[in-house]
């Protein structure tokens, strides 16, 4: 074991966008376990939007301040253990932060299963397979035969997003930035067309590459692109509001999406809010099911790693500017 523990600490709350520069690389001494508690080692460290959204406000967790280190969720090693349930070696996903040791309470940690490559632990079988799987499957509601489009379509959620809409026989047209991973939606990842929300009107390009309307938009970003296509929904449409990327890093808009309440209302929509962990008591079966297209080969897993706990700042910067394809995580070296 290392004698240190280096933590990434938030040293500044960002008042735009967010910078390298408001983290601070931070060494101290590392915890003991009191009773029923463990000493968790990072494994791999999740890189996730809302790490961003921490900084404004309490979400649903508690908001960030300066000088606390950075919080994240990890797969961890349990290194030593004064909790009956949990024993050295053990992996299991918990709230670490961005440090290589963590003493945590044991009651909530679970044992996780071995797992082949153990980063799918973090991507599909972690928080973004299930968002993915239970926002669309419970709050989208897909029947075969509709158009499904989901926004941030080259991120963690949107990639798999898709895919299981494919597998549920719909036709999915991504949202993306950039003509380079809109390429990448439809020759890799078996969308049947994307849209550019960099490229101009995103309005009007959903319209062409959805002649029949959108019966579900899978929301991850908000803002315009979610104007763009409450103009573009069919009737009785549904939308599952994931998250709202576009408004995380920086000011607030200066107005909302235009065609609210009318939209709503007269294309009788559907719009609803969750969080992934409304559906833990479906986690096994969701799992189950996951864990069969992956193995089948119709879900594709796209992890995009980094290497070493000082990478961390510029993966999340890097993460909020769209750079990453698939899953970004960080791998404690
Ligand atoms: N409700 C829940 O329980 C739950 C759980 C997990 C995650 N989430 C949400 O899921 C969404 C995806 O999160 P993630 O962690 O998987 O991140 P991600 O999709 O892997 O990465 C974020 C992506 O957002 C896109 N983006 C950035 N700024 C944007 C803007 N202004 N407009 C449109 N797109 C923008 C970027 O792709 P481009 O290159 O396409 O711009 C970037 O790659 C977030 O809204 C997050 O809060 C919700």
């Amino acid at each position: 074991m290392n004698d240190t523990n280096r933590q990434i600490v938030l040293a500044q709350i960002p008042e735009a966008k967010l910078a390298e520069s408001h983290f601070e690389l931070r060494r101290g001494d590392v915890p003991s376990p009191g009773e029923g508690e463990v000493l968790l080692r990072t494994r791999y460290i999740s890189l996730d939007a809302a790490n961003r959204a921490w900084m404004q406000g309490a979400t649903y967790r508690s908001a960030l301040s300066a000088g606390q280190v950075m919080a994240g969720g990890a797969l961890a090693e349990v290194v030593e253990s004064r909790a009956g349930h949990l024993t050295p070696g053990d992996l299991v996903f918990a709230d670490t932060g961005w440090q290589d040791y963590a003493v945590l309470r044991a009651g909530r940690l679970a044992k996780l299963p071995a797992t082949q490559p153990v980063s799918h632990l973090l991507s599909v079988y972690g928080v973004a397979g299930l968002t993915a799987y239970f926002g669309l499957l419970k709050c989208g509601r897909p029947r075969a035969g509709e158009t499904v489009v989901v926004s941030a379509a080259g991120g963690s959620v949107g990639s798999l997003v898709g895919q299981i809409a494919k597998i549920k026989g719909c036709r999915t047209i991504g949202i993306a930035g950039g003509a380079a991973k809109c390429a990448l939606l439809t020759t890799e990842l078996g969308f049947d067309g994307a849209v550019d929300y960099k490229a101009g009107d995103t309005r009007r390009a959903l319209r062409a590459a959805c002649p029949d309307g959108i019966n579900v938009y899978f929301d991850n970003v908000g803002g315009d692109v979610l104007e763009a296509c409450l103009f573009n929904m069919a009737e009785h449409g549904r939308i599952a509001c994931c998250g709202a990327v576009s408004q995380y890093d920086g000011a607030p808009p200066a107005h909302g999406p235009r065609g609210v309440p009318g939209l709503i209302v007269t294309r009788r929509l559907t719009l609803t809010g969750f969080v992934v962990m409304d559906f833990d008591d479906e986690r096994e079966a969701a799992l189950a099911d996951l864990k069969s297209w992956v193995e089948s080969g119709a879900l594709k897993v796209r992890e995009d790693i980094f290497e070493g706990l000082e990478s961390l700042p510029r993966a999340l910067v890097g993460l909020l500017a769209g750079d990453n394809v698939g899953k970004r995580m960080v791998k404690v070296v």
